[in-house]
């Protein structure tokens, strides 16, 4: 079910709220003289935000159902939601009850299983992020447990009986174990080996997962990092001469910086045909409407077409064909400049750029390339082979009629 921006900042508010309560119920109860007053305002507030909630819930679940969608507030869901909304221990004297409000906690974690679902790109980040919210969390709740079970300092206030049990709690936690505050009874000995198994649970988990972790902050550059690795193995291993490794390493790095590593076949290939299309015309606007040569083609003709066109990349320097090649595909470019050089390889005959195409002459005339063509620059240039072009000069023959124009032009300026 898709949430409006209201949902959204009121998701914003609950998860404030829950935290807020989380941190001081816990706080209420163990040092009761010292709130005595302010946990009476701060618990309407619970109440009001929690019930409010559950009116929204509520009536989000009803237009929902409205909507033929399954209805998403279950019983199981209400349940812990009035648990956590009921001011039990103002009702019943029992202050303890005041714990029952935790179990809006529940929501908490639903609501970071939808934001991590919904954001794949910082998945990587809200992971890390939420396990030092339940890490803080968890330090504060059993530093509190543990003032409850060694008793409180007489001899100092609130804030530093506090801050000695999270220091107890964080080097227990952590192993460190300074031995300077110290288990007394059975009791606390039994809460510290607890609190130690806790924390072997989550120092392996942080160690387990921290090389996953720090990996898909940005998978891409991971990806792209050991395909460059693996490459200067193979190509050390291999002695390939050390100017065409410079350039294979240019080529990487460049394409790196264009495209993040990314392959548009294969990141396009997980989608449904339909969204292939409108990607694809996505992705190639910009060279659609910067050639002439689309410039007659209806919308439905580029769409076409976009999905035909394959972004192929050369350094400076390279050939991209040479003349008497055969020629299998026509070029559109998107990016830099080339230059045409006629079959003799003497006479430079035009320079091409941005939004100019090439490579046409031999598809439509069957006969080898007329001329080389060779890339000045980093060029950016897209394909497109000979059954699609084919196809685009029959549905639009005053197109055809313009191409055919341009071709004896440019076979009467020579090669
Ligand atoms: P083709 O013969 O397939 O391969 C070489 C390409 O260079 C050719 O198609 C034209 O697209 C292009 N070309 C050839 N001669 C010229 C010219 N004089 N001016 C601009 N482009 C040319």
């Amino acid at each position: 079910m898709t949430r409006s921006p209201a949902d959204r900042i009121w998701d914003i508010v609950l998860t404030c709220t829950v935290t807020c309560s989380a941190i001081l119920v816990p706080l209420f109860l163990v040092f009761e003289d010292s709130f005595s007053s302010s946990r009476w305002q701060f618990d309407l507030l619970f109440t009001f935000v929690f019930v409010v909630d559950i009116i929204a819930h509520w009536r989000r679940s009803k237009d929902a159902g409205v909507a033929g969608a399954r209805s998403p507030y279950s019983f199981g869901w209400f349940s812990l939601d009035l648990i956590a909304a009921i001011p039990f221990w103002l009702l019943t004297g029992a202050v303890w009850l005041q714990v029952l409000r935790l179990a809006k906690l529940a929501r908490i974690v639903h609501l970071m299983r939808i934001w991590r679902r919904r954001s794949v790109q910082h998945w990587s980040m809200l992971r890390l992020l939420f396990f030092i919210y339940w890490i803080i969390l968890s330090i504060h709740w059993i530093s509190t447990g543990w003032i409850v079970i060694h008793g409180h300092d007489d001899h100092v206030g609130h804030a530093s009986d506090y801050l000695k049990s999270v220091y107890w709690c964080v080097q227990t936690l952590s192993s460190v174990g300074y031995g300077d505050v110290l288990p007394m009874n059975d009791a606390e000995y039994l809460y510290a080996i607890c609190v130690m198994l806790f924390g072997v649970g989550v120092f392996g988990y942080i160690v387990g997962n921290m090389a996953s972790l720090l990996a898909n902050f940005d998978p891409a550059k991971a990806h792209y990092l050991e395909t460059m690795e693996k490459l200067a193995a193979f190509m050390k291993y291999k002695k390939v001469p050390h100017p065409l490794q410079r350039r294979i390493r240019e080529y990487l790095e460049y394409l790196w910086e264009k495209r993040r590593g990314y392959d548009e076949a294969s990141a396009l290939s997980a989608l449904p045909p339909q969204l292939i299309v409108e990607v694809s015309v996505h992705l190639k606007r910009d060279i659609i409407e910067k050639a002439p040569f689309f410039r007659g083609a209806g919308e439905d003709l580029v769409r076409e077409i976009a999905l035909q066109m394959r972004p192929v990349t050369y350094l400076p320097g390279d050939h991209v064909f040479k003349a008497g090649d055969r020629g299998r595909e026509m070029y559109f470019i998107s990016k830099g400049r080339l230059e045409v050089v006629s079959q003799d390889g003497t006479t430079v005959l035009t320079t091409l750029s941005e939004g100019e195409f090439f490579g046409e002459i031999a598809l439509l005339q069957n006969r080898p390339r007329t001329a080389s063509v060779r890339a000045l620059e980093y060029c950016d240039l897209y394909t497109l082979d000979k059954s699609a072009l084919d196809h685009v000069l029959e549905v639009n023959p005053a197109f055809a009629a313009q191409v055919q124009e341009s071709i004896s032009e440019r076979l009467a300026r020579g090669m």
